[in-house]
């Protein structure tokens, strides 16, 4: 079996890529995908090792990404735009402590009002008779909307800022063309602006948002400098936004094709946080994250030398049986759901509450909304077989 970037990309993986994971996760724990020049890890303690150990990294060179499979995209290390998402400690520690001291869970908590008031607004509006994308019309608004109110975005600049932000994600997929890509670079160049002059209003007059928080926030003397400011509020707006509204769409899907399992989150809204969790196992948003290693390294026997990129396959470990019983059935009251969704170690998602309490929201919305949810047409899946979501889901009305 050839892992190559073709199949990556064909339709049949893009809709379903476990099928594959099962087959190589059950065939040869570690596999490597000559192509892309990356080993594959398909087992749920290699994959929570790898993240997990600091021999292991994201600054192996120039031209290494971890969310990419391979060695193929062209930060420079030295790059003071690299964001923490990318870099290893001391950097990445001073970076994400700084961070952590704005992004609190109550400046998350607080923004429960402001999630159920647009959930609630997008779901009512519809823009025809026959069908309600859930996508388009509904999980794709929620993160950028939510993210730009967080950072203190005035409501009068918010739909440029959304349409900024969609274009801003077009460059993620490994289809864009042309035409899309220059789109998505002059997005992220009007978003980088943008941020430029919100963070020079906010030094002169200080409030409640986020922004205000990441400037105040201070440890031992030490501040974020202006261009890491920049860089945190771009990651801050392009790590939660395609993500989450693949959660939402992804988690949706699963309870049109699981009825008695959609039947059930509508009896009963106190299995919401796990069914949210649920969702994030079963199909979820990252599929894989990268690491090199600094050391020679054994997984499952096999022992992998120093240099190597190596990929833990998120998708694959979610659905590893030694973790997870029945792990191809949709559970949404299961317990203890220890799925890597969100990475682990020093790099866990830093936005995973917000994520989760707009996933609430979204499916409660949702929830309300359909009493019997079902297929207008079969949906269309993105061209990004990293980041794993819909382009649309229609929903008959
Ligand atoms: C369902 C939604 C989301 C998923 C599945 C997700 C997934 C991830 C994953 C897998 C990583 C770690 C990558 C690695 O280990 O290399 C990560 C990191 C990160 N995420 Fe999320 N994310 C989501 C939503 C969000 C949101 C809403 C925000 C913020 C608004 C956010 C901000 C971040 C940041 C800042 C990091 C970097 C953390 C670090 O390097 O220390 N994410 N996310």
């Amino acid at each position: 079996m050839e892992v190559t970037k073709q199949y990556l990309r064909s339709p049949e993986f893009l809709a379903d890529p476990y099928p594959l994971y099962e087959k190589i996760r059950n065939s040869n724990e570690v596999y490597h995908a000559n192509e892309l020049d990356a080993y594959w890890l398909m087992r749920h303690s290699d994959c929570d090792l790898l993240l997990k150990s600091p021999d292991f990294g994201k600054e192996i060179d120039d031209n290494f990404t971890s969310t990419s499979d391979s060695k193929k995209t062209s930060n420079v290390m030295e790059d003071p735009y690299r964001s923490m998402l990318f870099l290893d400690p001391p950097r990445h520690t001073r970076l994400r402590l700084l961070v952590t001291k704005a992004f609190t869970p109550k400046a998350v908590e607080s923004m429960r009002p402001f999630v159920e008031e647009i959930s609630t607004n997008m779901a009512k509006k519809g823009r025809n008779n026959f069908f309600f994308d859930v996508i388009e019309e509904f999980a794709a608004p929620i993160p950028a909307y939510t993210i730009a109110k967080m950072l203190g975005v005035p409501q009068s600049d918010m739909s440029k800022f959304k349409a900024w932000s969609d274009d801003a994600v077009l460059s993620l997929d490994v289809a864009t063309g042309k035409e899309e890509q220059a789109k998505a670079d002059q997005a992220q160049s009007n978003l980088l602006d943008y941020f430029q002059k919100l963070i020079d209003e906010r030094r002169k007059n200080l409030t409640d948002d986020l922004l205000s928080d990441l400037i105040r926030s201070e440890e031992s003397g030490d501040k974020l400098s202006h261009t890491e400011l920049l860089v945190m509020c771009n990651l801050l707006l392009i790590a939660g936004h395609e993500t989450t509204t693949n959660l939402i769409g992804n988690g949706f899907l699963a309870l049109v094709r699981n009825r008695e399992q959609f039947e059930m989150l509508r009896e009963d809204r106190s299995l919401m946080k796990s069914a949210v969790d649920e969702f994030l196992r079963y199909d979820p948003p990252v599929q894989r994250v990268s690491r090199a290693l600094y050391r020679d390294a054994n997984f499952s026997g096999k022992l992998l030398q120093k240099g190597s990129v190596v990929t833990a396959v998120i998708g694959s470990a979610n659905r590893d049986p030694e973790v997870f019983e029945r792990p191809n059935e949709l559970n949404i009251a299961r317990k203890e759901n220890k799925h890597l969704s969100f990475s682990a170690g020093i790099h866990y998602c830093l936005g995973a509450q917000l994520a989760k309490l707009e996933a609430e929201v979204a499916f409660n919305v949702l929830c309300d909304k359909f009493e019997n949810p079902r297929l207008y047409e079969e949906p269309q899946w993105r061209k990004n077989s990293n980041m794993h979501g819909m382009q649309t889901l229609k929903i008959a009305l």
